[in-house]
């Protein structure tokens, strides 16, 4: 992959935001999803690559646009992975609610997870916990771990986990070791990437959410140096034929960064729709609008904070993305 495309990249997840940010509060979550996935599909059609969507809006019969499968970009090579979800946390969007992004990871061909769209066992650290962790060891033993690595006493660590009732258990559990405990509504895929990033006040994710969403996270972690772990969920018997065919040797598997990222190179952009721990969202002003986006390549090891504005008079199709116009 040339390093000009990670610019490019970043393009892309922000004009997936600020289309999406223009709905935040409005109550429709699909509409908020149709802006980014819209905006997102534009603008890859002007990047010179041959992309495959692996990860993205759904099976044909179920998107018409990002659906796993789908050629992106001009055609030309490099031949890439695409990994996307235009908007993730659409209920945060449409209540105005904290840490909505529009997010991307490109690989290597054949390097990314194709995860199905079901849910995951996740556990996410920085760099400084890297191989100290095991999703199959106990709350407080990853804890502990997680603590150490970061001199620090347990009392002092944040930890982030989807509230959901089917995190009761991890939830006492973390309560018992004294630990300081973030419920989010939604969005696990900015939290286990700030894991990662100092200064960002998250010290690990963990917790059941999207497969897909894993693979987002760890393709983060790679370019950082952190490490997720994680083993699939299915709820029933089609998830669980589905996740048999995925060539992952069992379903109960545990997957390590190499099962979910592969060795090759990895871009991963994520760009700020709404407030959160990681970026800052979208704020619009009499001419156009700012973003923050965080943009990374495994290979270099390059980690960029960018902040933009964009005047939409002179971007014809931001422009056309923002005013919804097809
Ligand atoms: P959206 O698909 O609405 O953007 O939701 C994203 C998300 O909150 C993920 O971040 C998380 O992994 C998953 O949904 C959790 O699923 P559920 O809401 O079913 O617990």
């Amino acid at each position: 992959m040339e390093r000009e495309l990670t610019l490019e990249f970043v393009r892309v997840t922000e004009a997936a935001a600020l289309a999406s940010a223009r709905w935040m509060g409005r109550g429709d979550k699909i509409a908020a999803d149709d802006a980014a996935v819209r905006a997102m599909r534009a603008v890859f059609d002007t990047i010179s690559m041959d992309g495959t969507v692996v990860i993205g809006e759904g099976e044909l019969d179920e998107a018409p646009m990002l659906y796993i499968g789908e050629k992106v970009g001009n055609g030309s090579l490099p031949r890439l992975d695409v990994a996307v979800d235009p908007l993730e946390g659409t209920n945060l969007v449409a209540k105005g609610g904290n840490g909505a992004i529009a997010v991307l990871a490109v690989a290597e061909a054949g390097c990314l997870l194709h995860a199905p769209d079901m849910y995951m066992n996740k556990i996410a650290v920085g760099p400084w916990a890297k191989g100290k962790i095991d999703l199959d060891a106990s709350v407080s033993d990853n804890l502990k771990a997680v603590a150490a690595s970061l001199k620090k006493s347990v009392h002092d660590l944040t930890v982030v986990i989807l509230d959901r009732e089917r995190h009761e258990k991890i939830i006492n559990e973390a309560r018992d070791c004294g630990a300081r405990i973030k419920l989010i509504s939604d969005g696990d895929v900015s939290p286990a990437v700030a894991a990662a990033v100092a200064g960002s006040g998250v010290d690990i994710m963990m917790g059941i959410g999207g497969a897909p969403e894993g693979v987002l996270a760890a393709a983060a972690l790679k370019c950082l140096g952190g490490e997720m772990q994680g083993r699939l969920v299915p709820s029933n018997e089609e998830e669980y034929n589905r996740s048999l065919k995925m060539g992952i040797g069992s379903v109960d598997k545990l997957l390590t960064m190499n099962d979910l990222v592969g060795d090759g190179d990895v871009i991963f952009s994520a760009t700020g729709i709404t407030d959160g721990s990681l970026l800052k969202g979208v704020v619009f002003n009499g001419t156009g609008a700012c973003t923050h986006t965080l943009v990374m390549r495994a290979k270099t090891g390059t980690i960029r904070f960018v902040e933009a504005t964009h005047i939409f008079a002179k971007k014809p199709l931001i422009e056309k993305i923002n005013v919804g116009d097809d």
